[in-house]
């Protein structure tokens, strides 16, 4: 189905005469046959008619209402996409908190949550589960009011989300109106089909975009753009999972699902009630198995008490429901054949064997190639050329090569030595004592140079609009940039001369450019890639020393003494950052860069004598609700202070969803208290 995109008849032009009753009643059958349409579409993925033919009705109803704009209503088909651009994205407080699942993943874990459950229920009560699929997507709270959708937002920290009704408006799946008066809030999954990501990242990796990594990425991603004109093309489709106000809709959860089928409202359809622990677990193993089968991403399983008075009963604790607990999948492994290994350099330099795989489909993605790290690795696994091999992704992102299956064996593998020069530029590479990694040592290798043009280009660093990887080749191969500098000496000619470049990207690239110019200083302290200074440490450094100008006018011990100072700034970071600032080839590098006028001076900010935070340190991480730099900003307006690991001293860590395993034992080891983002921002009003 197309037509999404379409922009909406104009709702403005006046029409001061009432349409006749047969343009009215051919309207509403218009209207009626094209909502049809989506729901089969959408909802059932049962199509009765070809996207021409859809596409073809779609314009009747829009070219009626295009001569009789009076028959215009809000929950037309053709008012889905509104062609409003906004600038910024309201925040909405969420009537009763989104809080999330606590998760399991074994029997034995299930079977503590049927006990807690008997045990916070009267002696005897008789218990029924609603088991269902997890899907993975970005969640969403829908608010109806007198049946039409009047009001959507995104999770965001479980407290407060994010106003997103014009983008969930062109979620076609999702009726504009249903048939209640009575207020309905649901929270639903907005997932994209493993087929239509495929789809949307061809289109961005022509367009020289980042493809996403998986369909959760995309889908939340899609859910927060500010121009719903782009959301209306992403296909997204939502997916009920819960009644907020369940216990005036019907009697039970399983009960609500199937309500809100009948009400036109989109549902995964593949709940199944279980009377006990043993078909707790019979319906869990339904959904695992045929997870390959639904064509959007699950993770898991969610086990509901299904009676609504029990989970009121049940209540919840200051994290999660007591009634309700998640139960994860293992990570998705494939089986595959390793074409050829290949060493890609890296930024710093570093050569990373990675294996060319027959392409597979992993966890809703292609995968064709996977990180083999370094040789002791490969030694280790025994990987060869040729080899039959099984893949995981690695919090479900980056692929890795996990076993090889020896028993496949012709005898024709051939074991893979890590070449002695660098790939792309030949020059002999080095092992850094002490390092497992090869490296290629010269800096003006053009793989080097190009991966860190890119991540100077990055959203964290410069944010250059823009800059995608293919432009990048160009630009280097071309011979118009040798380091970052060069980006800010490039002129409209010389761009627009490049290959399949025309005068407009030209102009959209050199303006990503100059606005670039205007970061702040740890901007550009982060996109210098220098080596064991990520974005919190280059913060902290731009808080010492508060522009470039200002760093390179230290001394070598000054620039020590100061890095020295620095809480959480070791040794090795310490010489790194002293090894680059005073290397003659990085030197010459800032100087340009100053000379150019490459970022402003740090803001100053109040200090904060007394805050709620005073003298309390935080580490943030997970993937969070918001950006994480805006994270650090209101701690330190706070008074505390931040630190990119977990040591002694650590006061708190702060996590988002998908939390390393490392970041949570070093917070064991070293004593700091876990904090959902929903805790801190507490912390921070108090
Ligand atoms: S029920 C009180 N059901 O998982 C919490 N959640 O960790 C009720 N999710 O934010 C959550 N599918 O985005 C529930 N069938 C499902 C779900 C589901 C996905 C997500 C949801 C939520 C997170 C909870």
């Amino acid at each position: 189905m197309s037509a999404d995109s379409a922009p909406h008849a104009s709702r403005k032009s006046k029409q001061t005469q009432a349409p006749p009753k047969d343009v009215a009643e051919l309207h509403g059958e218009l209207v009626r046959e094209v909502r049809a349409h989506d729901y089969r579409y959408y909802v059932e993925n049962d199509p009765t008619i070809s996207d021409r033919d859809y596409d073809a009705l779609y314009q009747k109803l829009r070219d009626l209402e295009a001569a009789f704009p009076a028959l215009v209503t809000d929950d037309s088909p053709t008012q889905r996409v509104s062609d409003s651009l906004r600038t910024d994205l309201r925040k909405v407080r969420h009537v009763v908190p989104m809080i999330s699942l606590d998760n399991t993943y074994n029997r034995e874990q299930l079977a503590d949550f049927v006990r807690r459950v008997k045990q916070g229920l009267p002696e005897n009560a008789e218990v029924r589960y609603c088991v269902e699929p997890k899907l993975d997507g970005g969640s969403v709270e829908l608010v109806y009011r007198n049946g039409s959708l009047v009001e959507a937002s995104t999770r965001g920290d479980g407290i407060q989300g994010e106003e997103i009704t014009a983008n969930a408006r062109t979620i076609r799946s999702l009726p504009l109106t249903i048939p209640i008066a009575d207020p309905v809030t649901l929270r639903a999954e907005v997932v994209i089909y493993r087929k239509d990501l495929t789809a949307i990242n061809e289109a961005r990796e022509q367009e020289g975009e980042a493809p996403f990594a998986n369909p959760r990425n995309a889908a939340s991603g899609s859910l927060r753009m500010l121009d719903p004109r782009v959301v209306a093309k992403r296909r997204l489709r939502a997916m009920v999972w819960q009644v907020v106000e369940g216990q005036a809709f019907a009697a039970s959860h399983s009960q609500a699902l199937e309500r809100a089928h009948t009400l036109g409202l989109p549902t995964h359809g593949l709940h199944k009630v279980a009377e006990d622990l043993e078909g707790v677990i019979r319906a869990i193993e339904g959904i695992e198995e045929k997870r390959k089968d639904y064509p959007f991403e699950i993770d898991g399983a969610v086990v509901k008490v299904d009676d609504f008075q029990q989970q009121q009963i049940l209540g919840n604790t200051s994290k999660f429901p007591r009634w309700a607990i998640a139960y994860k999948f293992g990570a998705e492994r494939a089986t595959t054949r390793v074409l050829d290994i290949l060493v890609q350099v890296g930024r710093t330099g570093a050569l990373t064997p990675v294996a060319v795989l027959q392409p597979v489909e992993l966890a809703g993605t292609t995968v064709s190639r996977a990180s083999l790290h370094n040789q002791e690795i490969i030694d280790t696994l025994d990987v060869r050329i040729g080899d039959s091999v099984s893949i995981e992704k690695a919090g479900e992102i980056i692929p890795q090569v996990v076993a090889v299956d020896a028993s496949q064996r012709s005898g024709k593998e051939v074991a893979y030595l890590m070449p002695r020069a660098c790939p792309v530029c030949g020059t002999a590479s080095v092992r850094t004592e002490g390092e497992v990694l090869l490296r290629c040592p010269n800096v003006r290798c053009p793989a080097i140079v190009k991966a860190a043009i890119v991540y100077f280009s990055r959203r964290f660093a410069m944010d250059i609009d823009h800059l995608g990887e293919s432009l990048v080749d160009q630009l280097v191969e071309s011979g118009l940039v040798g380091d970052v500098s060069d980006l800010y000496t490039l002129t409209l000619e010389k761009v627009a001369a490049l290959e399949r470049m025309g005068k407009k990207s030209a102009a959209n690239l050199l303006a990503g450019i100059l606005a670039s110019k205007d970061q702040p200083f740890d901007r550009l302290l982060t996109g210098l890639g220098i080596e064991s200074l990520g974005q919190v440490a280059a913060g902290q450094l731009a808080q010492e020393v508060r522009s470039l100008p200002d760093l390179l006018n230290l001394s070598r011990e000054a620039l020590e003494e100061k890095a020295t100072a620095i809480h959480g700034f070791g040794p090795k970071m310490v010489e790194s950052l002293v090894r680059y600032v005073f290397d003659p080839d990085k030197r010459s590098l800032l100087q340009k860069l100053q000379a150019l006028g490459v970022s402003r001076p740090m803001p100053q900010v109040a200090e904060v004598a007394e805050g709620p935070l005073s003298g309390l340190s935080f580490c943030v991480t997970g993937v969070l609700s918001r950006k994480r730099e805006d994270i650090h900003t209101d701690i330190r307006n706070a008074g505390g202070s931040i630190q990119e690991r977990v040591t002694q001293g650590t006061s708190y860590l702060v996590i988002g969803e998908k939390v390393g395993k490392t970041k949570l034992d070093a917070a064991k080891k070293h004593g700091a208290k876990l904090l959902t983002e929903a805790e801190l921002d507490a912390l921070l009003k108090k």
